[in-house]
């Protein structure tokens, strides 16, 4: 009789371990799913802002580039990059790229530039910085962001890629110039490297 009890406690503890294991991994495998359609949506959503819809006819998100790590886009990682054409003909890049010096770590940017190396735009994707102060440099929290359209190398000069703090013609934000002054870097940064690998990045 003791063995029979025992017998089945120990089925039931078993049977409730594999239930429970079994609903982990699905609520686990639903949620990375989840977060990946989130994260598609947010990327189209994005690249579409970024350039407007007229510019180019190719599906923008699948046709990417593997990009190597480099510091000029502050990746340690391979990052994409996303080719806008029209009848075939290179139109822009989009860029991932991530300003590492924030007031609060990363920030993730994606930086749209035209062929004739002009800033299509440039949007956060993600970032850490204080509510109120850094976060401005979301579209839903100011225009910030978007006077980076059109700039390029030649407008302003090398030079001036800086904070007006800093003696460049970036505008800061009121009580925080350390996140502007990060993007300002890796924007800057990004157009060097799209100079220095216009050729190849179409291919
Ligand atoms: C709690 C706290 C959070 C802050 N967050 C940010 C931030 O997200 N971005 C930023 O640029 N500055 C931030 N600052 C301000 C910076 O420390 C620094 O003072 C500022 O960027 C310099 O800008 P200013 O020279 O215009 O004052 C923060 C300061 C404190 C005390």
């Amino acid at each position: 009789m003791k063995f029979k009890q025992i017998l089945i406690s120990g089925f039931l503890l078993w049977l409730f371990s594999v239930i429970g294991t079994a609903l982990v991994a699905f609520t686990q495998q639903q949620t990375v799913e989840r977060i990946a359609a989130n994260e598609k949506a947010v990327l189209l959503k994005n690249l579409n802002t970024l350039l407007p819809a007229e510019k180019l006819d190719n599906d923008i998100a699948q046709d990417t580039i593997e990009l190597q790590p480099s510091p000029l886009l502050g990746s340690k990682n391979t990052a994409l990059a996303y080719r806008a054409r029209k009848n075939g003909e290179p139109v822009a890049v989009v860029f991932n790229a991530i300003a590492a010096d924030g007031y609060n770590g990363a920030i993730h940017l994606l930086i749209g530039v035209y062929d004739d190396a002009t800033l299509a735009g440039v949007r956060v994707v993600k970032h850490n910085e204080t509510p109120g102060l850094g976060d401005g440099i979301e579209t839903r929290k100011s225009d910030w962001i978007l006077g980076f359209n059109n700039k390029s190398l030649k407008n302003p000069e090398p030079e001036k890629w800086k904070v007006k703090r800093d003696g460049g013609d970036f505008d800061q934000m009121t009580g925080a110039t350390i996140t502007p002054r990060a993007i300002v870097k890796a924007v800057k940064n990004t157009l060097l490297y799209f100079e220095q690998n216009r050729e190849r990045l179409y291919q």
